[in-house]
């Protein structure tokens, strides 16, 4: 209690913000993590299968299956109260960015504006040959034609051994250079370059606060403040630690 409510007070007086989010605030919304042993969706799945551009050109079928599977499900989870105060905290703080590793899309479900997508969103697709996203398709059970050029189209996210979203990188890394606090929510840090945006910040002095129902492999020190417990839960006791007014910001006007 006495760290949400220090956390809550260093936030106040705060005008720049990011935040990295990754699975574990997801999973009050009922999406499994990746890496949890029990349900995690690489429990049951082998990554390299399905998550690579290599498994899509051996098996286009099936990794379009394994994705159109994960759609439905996730189409049927709403954003949680961890969601839910990211999305009001963005409108108390003058400069902020949401960076965040999922591909859920329930940030912006939630009101998430200010925002990048690192890893991509599954709910759209796009062409597998020149990466043109397609609004609209027909079909879940073969990857159908890009209207423009024949070629299959993909998910659009991004699978091991394929590059970041250069933009949405250089906007993540930008706001890790200039933020005065840095708030990393359940996430491994695992997965590089994501990964590094909270040491980024914290070597560039911001304050990083840890939010994770477990501190196993986080980092410690001066400047690290660890909040263990479920983001549904922490979120919102920092928010109502605030004493912020709502800055009424039109949608993705923050310079970080
Ligand atoms: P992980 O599955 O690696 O980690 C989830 C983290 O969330 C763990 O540290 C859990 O302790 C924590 N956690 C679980 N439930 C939580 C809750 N309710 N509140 C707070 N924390 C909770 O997921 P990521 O770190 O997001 O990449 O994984 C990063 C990337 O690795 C993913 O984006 C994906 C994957 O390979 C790609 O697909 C490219």
């Amino acid at each position: 209690m006495e760290a949400t409510l220090e956390v809550g007070a260093r936030l106040s007086k705060a005008r720049r913000v990011a935040v990295l989010t990754g699975a574990g605030i997801s999973a009050e919304s009922g999406i499994p993590t990746f890496r949890d042993a029990l349900t995690g969706l690489w429990a049951t799945y082998d990554p390299e299968e399905l998550a690579t551009p290599q498994a899509f050109e051996r098996n286009p079928v099936l990794v379009w299956n394994w994705y159109a599977e994960r759609r439905s499900r996730v189409a049927a989870c709403v954003p949680n109260a961890g969601h839910h105060a990211l999305a009001e905290l963005e409108r108390r703080i003058p400069e902020f960015l949401l960076i965040t590793q999922n591909v859920d899309g329930l940030h912006g479900a939630a009101g998430s504006r200010r925002m990048v997508e690192l890893h991509g969103n599954i709910r759209r697709v796009k062409c597998s040959r020149d990466g043109r996203i397609v609004e609209s398709w027909d079909g879940d059970l073969r990857p159908p034609p890009c209207p423009h050029c024949g070629a299959p189209l993909r998910p659009d996210v991004v699978w091991f051994g394929e590059m970041l979203p250069e933009a949405a990188f250089a906007r993540a890394l930008d706001a890790a250079r200039r933020c005065e606090v840095f708030l990393s929510v359940g996430t491994s840090n695992l997965v590089e370059p994501a990964a590094s945006l909270p040491w980024i910040a914290h070597r560039h002095g911001a304050t990083l606060i840890i939010v994770n129902t477990s501190m196993e492999g986080q980092r410690n020190g001066p400047g690290i403040v660890h909040l263990t417990g479920a983001a549904g839960t922490v979120l919102p006791a920092i928010l109502a630690g605030l004493a912020l007014p709502d800055c009424a910001r039109s949608p993705d006007t923050g310079r970080l």
